[in-house]
């Protein structure tokens, strides 16, 4: 008898899941694309990020890593989201992708902790590019932080894209100010469906100054599927989220001021299930506000 591993049956489940009749049909109208403000360029709506699940270079994760990747780009997804503080993640993301001769089928974002030549360098070699497709400030919490430097290595061809990130709360002043003065191309911000802060404070102006949006933590790190444990999706919902992942992605794709949402995942089906959010219907603001209610109210 030959033996599977766990991974191996994720990768099986995800290509079975992607060849079901209801996933092909859907998979055969091109994937929901939004432009970038700044350039007009599309990117796929569903994205990949790689914090804790990519972390360790070991044969596993690698393994792991090349079918989540595969998968992306098979369905028809590009954007996957790194830094240079996750651990081994850009050198397992960088491998994966060149090994698979990948790098023009992929949109590279990644982080660097502070404007310094030596980080990005290192950033490149483990990405195994000359640039960077988005280069990120990771983390923002001065509100006067100055994107000189970025925008310096984007003239000079060593991203293409700059912008600046946070994931607390604390320092959504900060990324505010930084928004209005730097308008950098994109921000990316923490903004799930128990989490809709962002929406208020961090959206409009993004949309005002013409700044792309990722939203990091769709699935709050997994909270929220903890939250709908046990429990059916909602008949009124069916119409539009097949799986509670994306019922949680498209009320955030709803919002048109998201650019790319970019769930974590090292499992081939939960990549497969996590796409279909870039396929088929959005729920209309009606249904986005009873979405909202129906979360608030567990
Ligand atoms: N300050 C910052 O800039 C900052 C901070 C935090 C995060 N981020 C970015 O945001 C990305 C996402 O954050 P995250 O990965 O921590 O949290 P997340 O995307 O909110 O949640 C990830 C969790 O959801 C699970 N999951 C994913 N797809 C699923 C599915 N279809 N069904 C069931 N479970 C599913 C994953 O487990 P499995 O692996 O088992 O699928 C994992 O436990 C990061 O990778 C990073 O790129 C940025």
């Amino acid at each position: 008898m030959t033996r599977i591993t766990r991974r191996e049956f994720s990768a099986l489940a995800a290509a079975e899941l992607l060849a079901r009749p209801a996933f092909a049909q859907t998979n055969e109208a091109p994937p929901i694309t939004r432009a970038i403000p700044n350039t007009g360029e599309r990117v796929p709506v569903v994205g990949l990020g790689t914090a804790t699940v990519f972390d360790s270079d070991d044969e596993q994760t690698r393994r792991a890593a090349a079918q989540v990747v595969q998968t992306l780009v098979d369905a028809g997804g590009r954007l996957v989201d790194t830094a240079s503080s996750y651990g081994d993640a850009e050198s397992v993301l960088g491998n994966v992708v060149a090994a698979a001769g990948l790098r023009d089928k992929v949109f590279v974002a990644t982080k660097l902790e502070a404007p310094d030549a030596a980080e990005l360098k290192r950033s490149l070699a483990r990405l195994r590019t000359a640039k960077v497709d988005l280069l990120q400030l990771h983390n923002v919490r001065d509100p006067r932080q100055s994107l000189a430097q970025f925008r310096a290595w984007k003239a000079q061809g060593l991203c293409r894209y700059i912008g600046i990130t946070s994931t607390s709360h604390r320092d959504f002043a900060a990324i505010e100010a930084v928004l209005e003065h730097e308008k950098p191309d994109f921000v990316q911000i923490d903004y799930s469906l128990d989490d809709r802060a962002a929406q208020e404070r961090i959206l409009p102006l993004a949309a005002e100054v013409k700044t792309g949006v990722l939203t990091a933590l769709p699935f709050g790190r997994g909270r929220l599927f903890r939250t709908v444990r046990g429990k059916e999706i909602p008949d009124w919902a069916k119409g539009f989220a097949g799986s509670w992942a994306q019922f949680f992605l498209k009320y955030l794709l709803a919002d048109e001021r998201v650019t790319t949402v970019i769930p974590g995942t090292s499992n081939p089906a939960h990549m497969a299930d996590n796409l279909g959010a870039m396929r088929g219907r959005l729920p209309d603001p009606d249904q986005r506000k009873r979405m909202a209610a129906f979360i608030d109210a567990l």
